[in-house]
């Protein structure tokens, strides 16, 4: 049996989107919580509703073991990186408030702080990144004035794989006095995030790309639970007596029914990562990129972006003179090779690498992909060239 899942044979490159194979452990956590433990979290006192609450405060424990944080209480569980992130945003930016962002942030940022903008409730300023995709720390810097509240950067470009300078930003962000928001959704289990190092104010990560959870799972860890406000309000099993809204975390932040079986297999994917060790799987990941950046070298009509830059397991190139849809679409029904292509959701990283409005087709990398499958799509990529 591998260690892994996936129902037919194919070449999954796309798990800057989701991972497509998870560790077979995460289905069986999924399965065991359905037949055994399929009751309401922290809702009845009965066994099984206790089995449930059990298993939600095993993902609040596990995830502050992988990013060191132990104050599990401020770990919010959310259905994505996306309410993570909306939950920051929406509960924290008030009237007036300046924020500063990065033009390779996903729409996950760029929308709900536009929306913020529009509606004349914050000032937004989007710095560029360089050709690989880099905004610097000291081009933080400058751009704080006293009114910055709050600085939002992403970990790591889902579109070029760029890791930002986190810590670099973070003393910036420390030194003026400024909150920051890190968007986790492609470095939490891709890269290193220790949270007792650079203790930032707001983690937002999602559990189905790099933590081989399954879609519908995330959280949001929150350094200060009195910086944000709930914005969703509701059941929880706490205070029923009252009509208003407990204010402790995470009761707080998670209104309504929680996604059990979904954390069931997150908490069985970072268990995988933990027991694995993240160093390995960043490593073997690091290998795979590098093994391709060769090959892909070796293709004179290849278009790289981001060359130069340090990235996690994510290529986002072009194929001269063809829109990236129809090299996606032959690797996909010729070769069994499943890329993306197009603006992956971030349309101002196309505007800084040239590449708006047709985007880039993408290769994204798990521990679970091999060197013979970078054979067979450089292979395929050398057909398609061959026949356009
Ligand atoms: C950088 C980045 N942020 C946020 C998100 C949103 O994640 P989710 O779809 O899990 O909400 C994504 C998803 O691709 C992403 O790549």
């Amino acid at each position: 049996m591998p260690s892994w899942v996936m129902g037919t044979k194919v070449i999954y490159f796309d798990n800057a989107a989701t991972s497509g194979r998870k560790p077979v452990t995460v289905s069986h956590a999924i399965c065991d919580c359905l037949k055994h433990a399929n009751a309401n979290p922290g809702r009845s006192g009965h066994s099984l509703s206790v089995k449930a609450a059990e298993i939600i405060y095993s993902c609040r424990e596990i995830l502050g073991e992988l990013f060191n944080f132990p104050k599990t209480e401020n770990i919010v569980l959310t259905k994505n990186a996306t309410e993570a992130l909306n939950l920051a945003l929406y509960g924290g930016l008030k009237n007036g408030c300046e924020v500063i962002t990065t033009s390779m942030e996903h729409n996950s940022v760029l929308r709900p702080l536009n929306h913020l903008h529009n509606k004349g409730i914050i000032r937004l300023y989007i710095l560029s990144a360089d050709g690989n995709g880099v905004v610097h720390p000291k081009q933080i810097k400058e751009a704080i004035t006293e009114d910055t509240s709050l600085i939002v950067v992403t970990s790591a470009s889902n579109v070029t794989g760029t890791k930002m300078d986190l810590q670099g930003i973070y003393h910036a962000a420390q030194e003026a006095g400024v909150k920051m928001l890190v968007d986790g959704a492609q470095g939490a289990g891709a890269l290193r995030i220790d949270l007792k190092e650079t203790p930032f104010d707001f983690l937002a990560v999602t559990g189905h790309k790099h933590l081989f959870g399954p879609q519908g799972t995330g959280a949001l860890i929150i350094k200060n639970a009195d910086d944000l406000d709930s914005f969703m309000r509701g059941g929880t099993g706490s205070q029923s007596e009252m009509t208003i809204h407990p204010d402790f975390p995470p009761d707080k932040y998670e209104a309504g029914t929680l996604n059990t079986p979904g954390y069931a297999g997150l908490v069985a994917g970072i268990r995988f990562i933990l027991d694995e060790g993240l160093e390995k799987i960043v490593g073997y990941e690091h290998e795979l990129t590098e093994y391709l950046l060769g090959k892909l070298a070796d293709i004179e009509e290849i278009q790289l972006y981001a060359p130069d830059a340090d990235r996690v397991a994510t290529v986002s190139f072009n194929i001269q003179g063809t829109p990236p849809s129809d090299v996606a679409y032959f690797l996909d029904r010729e070769w069994g090779i499943c890329a993306r292509s197009g603006l992956h959701c971030a349309p101002e990283a196309h505007k800084t690498l040239g590449t708006f409005s047709g985007g880039t087709i993408r290769f994204s990398f798990s521990f679970f992909n091999t060197k013979e499958e970078i054979d067979s799509a450089i292979e395929a990529l050398k057909d398609f060239v061959k026949h356009r």
